[in-house]
């Protein structure tokens, strides 16, 4: 399914693209462009800049770069047409109906079906819920404290006793069994078919960030055993992506998120005012979530069971939220279990003071570490502190592993001083990161020289975009030709067939690449720096670029021309020649760059 390239054009050229990234992330102005903390990767401080002036960004740290769709396609985890769908509804722009071919419709489509039955799915146990036979699962709710409201918002509902009852109905609503199978909401037998995965359960609908539902958990009523079962990951439903009560929590004013570990606990925060509740999906917090949480806030509290089981679970998501850039602070619910328990028994303002007083992430370790030693035993205290000495030595900046290293000192009672001294030496006896920093040199030596050879060709390209009017006296030195390597020369034809229609748009072209990478790549070439202040230094550079773009060219054509091509040898000297004028010649009249 395609829509043409100028419907994609107006509703690309009737978005802001300062406007629309703004109401994700905070911009400021700085000369002709807007920067402001990358929301890609993890920075301290803005490497991220949006220009209004050719309708992309690019980050200086990351790479990552685009237009308006990728933009929409990488935050929220969009395709291409559902970033078109939004774009078009918020400039007005009227999208012509497509028609799907079998093909088309069965592959790009499949995703938006097993959505649209995931969403019937949930209607359906949603209404069951509210009938006569949802009457038991009604009053286990309520018994454990859920208002109306919020069963509603969180959509809750019930699955029958009778174990077919869902897939009945969807066949009735002619899905045939193959998607339905594709939507892990059944199980297929030899001699039953196919039947209901959940019945006589209690069920939690998943959404993702956007209110999509992308899959289904559900509880038994009482004791029974398994207590939860979800649905299995399909293509639309990946946990280590998304989490639970996110599309609630992202709207939430307060000031952090909290992640915890159970579906109850989430709801039960939510109900008790603690808008800002999210749990991952029945695993382990996992690295991708952790960026996810990055995306809506700076710091997360972390409530875990307070067993061994959650201590050790907090362990392991500490160093994840901090690898994502976020500062993770631990709650205590002693005596009780969970969140939900603990709102149950003690009320929400107890709930409020104990995540006001929740602990720093690292001094949370370190209270967990120094419960394996001995403090009272002279070696146990020491083997203790170097491996406090281990982790603080990880705190790359060394404010903060300073005010770290003497909150440690403080808490057990040691000097400053002699923690300090550990730390350096562990520093200079080596941890290992030196040899790695040794062993990456080779690869990385390759990687420059391969680096050279490209960026002739991409100072060229940010040089054409940047100044079009040179393209005219351009073209009788650099041609797409003179571009070597495929990708670039593709950008390059764009660029001049741009120019000969009339208008040189880099954004444009950035929409004609379908994959992420290659957008991200082309996006980058239009953000080189170009930081050139006087006409002459940029006349200067100009020059530069297109006699070291020419050069390349004709060393590669001359080593892959073949012996025999007599003519396309001759046609090299002459261009040689034309460069050797070119060197010595100032630069023609036409080629200055505004
Ligand atoms: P309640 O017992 O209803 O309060 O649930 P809870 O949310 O407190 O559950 P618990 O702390 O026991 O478990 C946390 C999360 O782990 C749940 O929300 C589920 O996602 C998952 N989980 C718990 N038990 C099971 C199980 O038996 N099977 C599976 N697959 N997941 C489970
Ligand atoms: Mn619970």
């Amino acid at each position: 399914m395609r829509y043409s390239e100028d419907i994609i054009e107006e509703v690309r050229a009737k978005t802001d693209i300062v406007e629309l990234i703004s109401g994700y992330v905070k911009l400021q102005r700085r000369g002709s462009s807007y920067f402001g903390l990358c929301p890609f990767h993890n920075e301290k401080s803005p490497s991220f800049s949006v220009s209004p002036g050719k309708q992309m960004y690019y980050c200086f740290g990351c790479g990552a770069g685009g237009n308006v769709f990728t933009f929409l396609m990488e935050y929220e985890n969009y395709s291409f047409q559902e970033a078109l769908k939004l774009l078009a509804d918020r400039a007005g722009v009227k999208l012509p109906e497509v028609s799907y071919s079998r093909e088309a419709r069965e592959e790009a489509d499949r995703k938006a079906l097993l959505l649209e039955i995931n969403k019937e799915a949930a209607k359906y146990y949603y209404c069951k819920l509210r009938s006569p036979a949802g009457e038991k699962a009604m009053e286990y709710l309520k018994g454990r404290g859920l208002r109306d409201e919020t069963i509603r918002k969180f959509g809750l509902g019930y699955s029958d006793r009778y174990n077919s009852d869902l897939y009945r109905y969807l066949k009735s609503r002619k899905y045939s069994d193959e998607v339905l199978r594709e939507t892990g909401l059944f199980n297929a037998d030899e001699k039953k078919g196919m039947y209901d995965k959940f019945w006589n359960r209690v069920i939690y609908p998943i959404m993702d960030a956007n209110s999509r539902v992308i899959g289904f958990g559900g509880r038994v009523m009482g004791d029974g055993k398994p207590k939860y079962l979800n649905s299995p990951e399909t293509k639309i439903f990946d946990k280590s992506r998304n989490l639970y009560g996110l599309h609630a929590a992202r709207g939430s004013r307060r000031k952090n998120l909290i992640i915890c570990e159970g579906y109850m606990d989430v709801i039960s925060m939510h109900q008790a005012g603690f808008t800002n509740a999210v749990a991952s999906l029945g695993t382990a917090l996992t690295s991708q979530q952790a960026s996810l949480l990055k995306r809506y806030t700076q710091e997360v509290l972390v409530i875990y069971d307070s067993d061994e089981a959650g201590i050790k679970a907090a362990l392991r998501a500490i160093p994840m939220l901090r690898g994502a850039g976020l500062s993770p602070r631990v709650v205590n619910l002693n005596p009780h279990k969970d969140p939900d328990e603990f709102i149950q028994a003690e009320g929400k303002e107890a709930f409020e003071e104990r995540l006001e007083q929740a602990e720093n992430g690292f001094l949370y370790e370190i209270r967990m570490l120094q419960r394996n030693y001995d403090m009272k035993d002279p070696q146990g205290k020491s083997d203790f502190f170097h491996e406090a000495a281990g982790k603080l030595l990880k705190f790359e900046d060394e404010i903060e592993r300073n005010s770290y290293l003497e909150a440690v000192a403080r808490t057990y009672h040691t000097e400053p001083e002699s923690l300090r001294k550990l730390v350096n030496r562990l520093a200079l006896g080596g941890t290992g990161q030196e040899a790695r920093r040794q062993q990456e040199a080779p690869d990385r030596k390759k990687k420059e020289r391969e680096d050279g050879v490209q960026k002739a060709q991409k100072l060229m390209l940010t040089w054409m975009t940047s100044y079009p009017e040179i393209l005219k006296g351009l073209s009788r030195y650099i041609t797409s030709r003179d571009f070597v390597t495929p990708f670039y020369r593709r950008v390059a034809e764009m660029v001049e067939e741009q120019y000969r229609e009339g208008q040189v748009n880099p954004a444009r072209i950035i929409s004609r690449f379908e994959a992420g990478e290659e957008q991200n790549l082309a996006a980058s070439l239009f953000h080189t720096k170009l930081s050139l202040e006087s006409d002459m230094e940029k006349q200067t550079a100009l020059k530069d670029v297109i006699c070291n773009m020419k050069e390349s060219s004709l060393n590669y054509r001359l080593s892959h021309l073949s012996p025999e091509d007599l003519a396309g040898l001759q046609n090299l000297m002459t261009e040689k020649k034309k460069l050797e004028e070119f060197k010595a010649a100032p630069l023609p009249g036409d080629l200055s760059p505004a």
